[in-house]
C-alpha cells in the first residue's frame, strides 16, 4: 500500500514537471529542458503510469489561449494528426504504409482499388480557423485548446494575410496557417532588436506573438502570410467533393494556398513525395516541419471520421530535425536565473532551419561529458523542436589533435562563488550574483510577467551595471534624471521607460507572481493563485500559517485544478523565504498592486470559490458575459470538466462536456439556474 502510494505521489510530481515544460515549451516557448530531457522525463511517467493503469501522457498540442481576448468556441473542433516519423519503432514510410492498410480496411476497399491521396507541405505556423460570411471576412480565431479559441478577428484583418472580402455568397470556416516569411522575420527580428526588445527566436514564435498583440492595426505593413487548406464546414455553398477540388476553389476565390500540392495515386507514391520534397525545404521562404497527406476525396473523409485527438482521413509524415556539422570553438558558462550555470558552446556559424546558429545548449555538463565533447571538435547542431539549438553529438572521425575536454567551472563565471552541484546541474548558490540578478530582472521586465516597455535585456544589463539596481523594486526607485546618466540612454528612452514602470505598476497580482520567477509558479498558475486568493498578502498569510505548522493552506492550495501536494509544498516554502518575502514588501512599498486585477466584485456565497465549465450556448449570455458575471461574483471559470468542478453550465449544442459532467455526477445548470444562482 504504501509503495503504490509513493509510486502515485511520484507519478504526480512528473506529471506535474510534465505540464510544467508543456506550458515552457508551447506557451512561453521558452524550453528549460532538451528534446532528449524531456523524453526521458516522459518515458519515466509512462513507464509508471502503465504500472498504475494510468494512460502515458498527453502532451496538450500547444494551448494557445491568452488572457484578455474574447473566446470563440470552435463550430467543429481543431484537432491535430496523427504522426509518422523515422522512429526505433520504424520508418515514416512504414508508418505510412500501415495508416494506408488501416484506411483501405476501413473503407473497405479492394486492394488493386485506387486510393488518390493529396499531399502537400506542413506549414510550421499558427493554425487559425476563419470564418466567411457572405463574402465578409467575419470572425478569425486561434487553436487554443482545439475546442475554444481566441478570437484574433482584428488581427488577422489587419495583418494582410488573407482578403477582408470574398466573391461568394453562403458561410464557410477555412483553416490554415499563418506564417511569417523569412525576409518579414529578418526585418521584425532586427527592428525589435534595434528597440532592445527580447530577442525573437525564430519565425513561428514571431508570428505567434504577433497575433497576440492587443495593438491589431500595428500588424499592418509587417508581412504576415498564410496557407489555407481546409474546409471546416460550409452553408449554402455548393463546394468540391474532392481536398483537391477544395484547394483550386479556395485558389478562386483569391485565398492563399500553397502551390506545392500533388495528388498521389497511393502510400508508396506519396512516401516518395514527402522523402523528395525534404531537400527543398532550405529554399523556401516559410518553415515546414514535415508533409501532410490526406485522403483526396472527401465522401471517404467522411466515412471515417475522427478519435477524440485526430481526424482518420489524414496524416503528417514528420520531417527529422536539420542537423549540420560546425566547429565548437569554446564553451562559455551560463548563469540561468536560479542559478543554474548551464556550459554552451560557442560555434563556427552555420544555417540551420532558417536561422544563424552561433551558439548552442550544451544542457549540462554530466551530458557534455557523456558525449565527450572536446573544444575543437566538429560537433552535429540540431534545433529541439526547432526551437533552441542544441548539440547533439561528435563527428569522431574529424576530431583535431589537441582537441581539448572542457573543464566543470570551478567558480561562478559572473561572481566567483564556489559552485554547488546534485546529480545533473551545477548552481550559483549567491542569490546577489550579478548574473542571476539580471536574468531575474529580465524575466520580471519580459511580457508574460510585468512587460515593461522600454526595459530590453541590453536596458536590464545598463541599470544592473551603472545604477545599482539589484532586484525588482529598484526599477520603480529609478528616474529620468538617474536614466539620463547613462551613456546610451537619449531623454526620450528614459521618458518611455519611465512611464513603462509606472504603467507595469498596476499590472496586477498575477504578473507579479509570474515575474517573481519563483518554482513552477509560471503564467498559469499565479493566474490561478490570484484569482482564489485575490492579494498578496493573503498568500503571504497562508504561507506564514504553514511555516508554523498549519496544514489548512496546502489544503487550500490543492482547491486549485491540477495543484498536488508536491506543488502546493513549493509554493507555500517559497512564499514562506524571508528574501522573496521582502521583495514582496518592497514591490509593495514602491507602490505595485499586489491585488487581484479584475477580481471579485461582489462575491455571492454559493458561487465564490466555485468552479464552473461554460459549454454550449446560453439563450442569451454570450459566453464572456457569463465568465465575467461568474468571476464578478467570485466563482472561477475553466476549460474543462474534472472532479474539482462544481458545476457545469451547459446550452444548446453542448457536447462532450456535459457528457463528461454526467459521468462524473457534477451539478448541471441551464442559464436560468445560473442566474438564480449568480442573484444569490
Ligand atoms: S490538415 C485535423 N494541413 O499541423 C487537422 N494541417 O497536427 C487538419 N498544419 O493542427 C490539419 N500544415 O495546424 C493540415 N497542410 C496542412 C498543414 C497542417 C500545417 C498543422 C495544423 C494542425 C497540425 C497537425
Amino acid at each position: 500500500m504504501a509503495r503504490t502510494s509513493a509510486a502515485r505521489t511520484e507519478l504526480d510530481r512528473l506529471a506535474a514537471e510534465l505540464a510544467r515544460h508543456d506550458e515552457l515549451y508551447y506557451r512561453q516557448a521558452q524550453p528549460e529542458l532538451s528534446d532528449a530531457e524531456y523524453d526521458a522525463l516522459r518515458e519515466r511517467h509512462d513507464a509508471l503510469a502503465a504500472k498504475a493503469g494510468q494512460p502515458a501522457w498527453q502532451q496538450r498540442p500547444g494551448d494557445d489561449r491568452t488572457a484578455g481576448f474574447a473566446k470563440v468556441l470552435h463550430r467543429v473542433p481543431m484537432l491535430s494528426l496523427e504522426k509518422a516519423a523515422d522512429g526505433e519503432d520504424g520508418s515514416a514510410a512504414d508508418k505510412l504504409a500501415a495508416w494506408e492498410l488501416r484506411t483501405r480496411k476501413a473503407l473497405e476497399l479492394a486492394d488493386a482499388a485506387p486510393l488518390a491521396l493529396l499531399v502537400e507541405p506542413k506549414i510550421d505556423g499558427i493554425s487559425v480557423g476563419v470564418v466567411y460570411r457572405d463574402g465578409e471576412l467575419a470572425q478569425a480565431a486561434s487553436r487554443g485548446d482545439g475546442v475554444e479559441g481566441d478570437d484574433i478577428t482584428a488581427q488577422v484583418r489587419a495583418s494582410g494575410a488573407l482578403p477582408l472580402r470574398v466573391a461568394v455568397r453562403g458561410s464557410f470556416e477555412v483553416r490554415g496557417e499563418l506564417y511569417l516569411p523569412q525576409a518579414a522575420f529578418v526585418r521584425l527580428r532586427d527592428a525589435t532588436a534595434a528597440e532592445g526588445g527580447r530577442q525573437l527566436a525564430n519565425p513561428r514564435n514571431a508570428c505567434a506573438g504577433l497575433m497576440k498583440r492587443k495593438d491589431a492595426a500595428s500588424l499592418a505593413g509587417i508581412g504576415v502570410a498564410a496557407f489555407m487548406y481546409h474546409l471546416a464546414w460550409s452553408e449554402g455553398i455548393d463546394v468540391p467533393s474532392t481536398q483537391s477540388g477544395i484547394v483550386d476553389w479556395l485558389r478562386q476565390l483569391g485565398l492563399p494556398v500553397n502551390p506545392h500540392c500533388t495528388v498521389e495515386p497511393g502510400a508508396a507514391a506519396a512516401a516518395a513525395r514527402c522523402a523528395a520534397f525534404a531537400a527543398r525545404r532550405d529554399g523556401l521562404d516559410y518553415g515546414i516541419d514535415g508533409m501532410v497527406i490526406k485522403l483526396d476525396d472527401r465522401r471517404q473523409q467522411a466515412q471515417l471520421g475522427a478519435t477524440e485527438h485526430h481526424p482518420r482521413w489524414g496524416i503528417a509524415w514528420k520531417f527529422p530535425p536539420e542537423r549540420r556539422p560546425t566547429v565548437l570553438r569554446e564553451v562559455i558558462v551560463q548563469v540561468g536565473k536560479s542559478g543554474k550555470l548551464t556550459p554552451v558552446a560557442v560555434l563556427d556559424p552555420v544555417q540551420l532551419a532558417g536561422t544563424t546558429v552561433s551558439r548552442a545548449s550544451l544542457h549540462n555538463f554530466p551530458e557534455l561529458e557523456r558525449k565527450d565533447v572536446r573544444i575543437g571538435d566538429t560537433v552535429l547542431v540540431e534545433k529541439a523542436g526547432e526551437i533552441i539549438p542544441q548539440v547533439v553529438a561528435v563527428v569522431a572521425e574529424r576530431r583535431p589533435a589537441g582537441a581539448r575536454p572542457v573543464p566543470r567551472p570551478q567558480a561562478c563565471p559572473a561572481c566567483g562563488t564556489h559552485p554547488e552541484a546534485d546529480d545533473v546541474f551545477i548552481y550559483c548558490p549567491n542569490p546577489g550574483c550579478p548574473a542571476q540578478v539580471r536574468e531575474r530582472l529580465r524575466h520580471f521586465a519580459s511580457r508574460p510577467a510585468m512587460d515593461i516597455e522600454g526595459l530590453g535585456e541590453a536596458v536590464v544589463d545598463l541599470v544592473v551595471t551603472h545604477l545599482g539596481v539589484a532586484g525588482p523594486a529598484d526599477l520603480f526607485a529609478l528616474d529620468a534624471a538617474r536614466l539620463s546618466t547613462l551613456e546610451r540612454m537619449g531623454e526620450k528612452s528614459a521618458a518611455n521607460l519611465v512611464a513603462g514602470l509606472q504603467t507595469a505598476k498596476s499590472r496586477g497580482l498575477a504578473r507579479v507572481l509570474t515575474g517573481l520567477a519563483l518554482e513552477q509558479i509560471g503564467e498559469k498558475l499565479s493566474e490561478d493563485l490570484a484569482t482564489r486568493f485575490g492579494s498578496a498578502q493573503r498568500l503571504l498569510d497562508m504561507a506564514a500559517a504553514h511555516a508554523a505548522g498549519d496544514t489548512a493552506a496546502l489544503g487550500e492550495l490543492m482547491q486549485i485544478d491540477g495543484v498536488a501536494e508536491r506543488t502546493a509544498r513549493l509554493v507555500l516554502d517559497q512564499l514562506a523565504n524571508p528574501a522573496v518575502r521582502a521583495t514582496i514588501a518592497a514591490l509593495a512599498a514602491a507602490g505595485v498592486v499586489l491585488e487581484h486585477r479584475g477580481a471579485v466584485v461582489a462575491a455571492v456565497a454559493g458561487v465564490a470559490g466555485k468552479t464552473f465549465v461554460l459549454t454550449g450556448t446560453l439563450p442569451t449570455l454570450t459566453r464572456p458575459d457569463a465568465e465575467k458575471l461568474i468571476k464578478a461574483a467570485g466563482g472561477k471559470t475553466s476549460g474543462s470538466v474534472s472532479k474539482k468542478t462544481d458545476y457545469v453550465v451547459a446550452g444548446a449544442e453542448a457536447g462532450s462536456k456535459l457528457a463528461k459532467a454526467q459521468e462524473l455526477g457534477v451539478t448541471i445548470l441551464d442559464e436560468a439556474a445560473l442566474k438564480a444562482l449568480l442573484a444569490g
